[in-house]
């Protein structure tokens, strides 16, 4: 059960997605139900009725318990089955149905992707979604790719002349020659790491990596304050949700700040060709490609893909 992307809490969706009606969602290659109980959280089930497989979020929603489509079994937030029509001495404590642990926080929907109630630890989300003070931008789009070379893309600096070279890239297509030297530096982070790069000497970008497949590129530290995050939701084999968040803290009422907001889906989809169009799918084993210094950011999260989530490694996060 999710291949690959075992025990990692990752967004799935904005909060707004889910209403009164239970949304059905692929994570990690298993169906996944979300919906709102009584109190209105957010709960998640596998999208499988243990009565006949059928998809519960094809149901509805009654009394804050999730109505199987098929035969009525109804299902509480912790997967307890709380009732099946005409069977009054059915035994429901054998009847349950597979939860997941949930949290919404940050504007967006959590899933930690291990059956049960429980998780180690909660989600990080990132400060900036947190404040009262800014406007946030929302987007998902399905791309048709791993989410590991998403993921990488993300976190790929060199590549910001080439690929967006009319946006983010611009400055640095006309200031960088073929031969000036950019270093990258790892700052280890209790969510993941920060990666520095910098170029003739001088500091020029700041990147954090949100383990497992979070990233926020601070645009600006200075004078306005924007803040792009992606997440690499991987859904289906080898189809990825790109959720993006970008954070800013100007023009809050001006509407001809929302460009700035079209502008990031820009930069979003000049990755989406190149992304979907590397082989292996999949990135491979750090050894089997050719790697040089500017690539050291996306080698470390290469490395930990290897030795915490591929094939169900299960150590320690670090
Ligand atoms: S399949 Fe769900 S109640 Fe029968
Ligand atoms: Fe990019």
């Amino acid at each position: 059960m999710f291949q690959d992307f075992q025990a990692c809490w990752t967004p799935v969706l904005p909060s707004t997605a889910l209403k009164a009606a239970p949304v059905g969602t692929m994570l990690a290659g298993e169906k996944v139900v979300l919906f709102r109980d009584s109190q209105g959280v957010a709960r998640a089930l596998l999208d499988r009725c243990p009565h006949r497989g059928v998809e519960l979020s094809l149901g509805s929603v009654k009394d804050g318990q999730l109505v199987c489509p098929f035969h009525g079994w109804r299902f509480k937030g912790d997967g307890a089955c709380g009732h099946v029509p005409y069977n009054p001495d059915a035994r429901l404590d054998r009847l349950s149905a597979t939860a997941l642990p949930t949290h919404e926080e940050g504007g967006l929907l959590w899933v930690y992707t291990a059956p049960g109630l429980e998780a180690p630890d909660r989600p990080y989300v990132p400060e900036a979604l947190l404040r009262d003070d800014v406007s946030v931008f929302m987007h998902h789009e399905e791309w048709a790719c791993h989410w590991t070379r998403a993921m990488e893309n993300m976190l790929d600096f060199p590549h910001l002349p080439f690929v967006h070279g009319r946006t983010i890239g611009a400055d640095l297509k006309k200031r960088l020659t073929d031969s000036t030297p950019m270093e990258q530096r790892i700052e280890p982070q209790p969510y993941g790491f920060t990666s520095h790069t910098t170029i003739e000497g001088q500091p020029d970008a700041r990147l954090d990596w949100m383990r497992p497949n979070g990233m926020t590129l601070h645009i600006s530290d200075t004078g306005f304050f924007l803040r792009m995050h992606v997440w690499c939701v991987p859904t289906a084999p080898n189809r990825t949700r790109m959720l993006l968040t970008a954070v800013r803290g100007f023009g809050l009422y001006n509407p001809l700040f929302m460009l700035t907001d079209r502008f990031n889906l820009r930069i979003l989809r000049e990755d989406k060709a190149v992304v979907e169009s590397s082989f292996p799918v999949e990135v491979p084993p750090p050894t089997q490609e050719q790697s040089v210094g500017s690539d050291k950011t996306t080698l470390r999260f290469r490395q930990w893909y290897f030795s915490h989530l591929k094939e169900g490694s299960q150590r320690a996060a670090s």
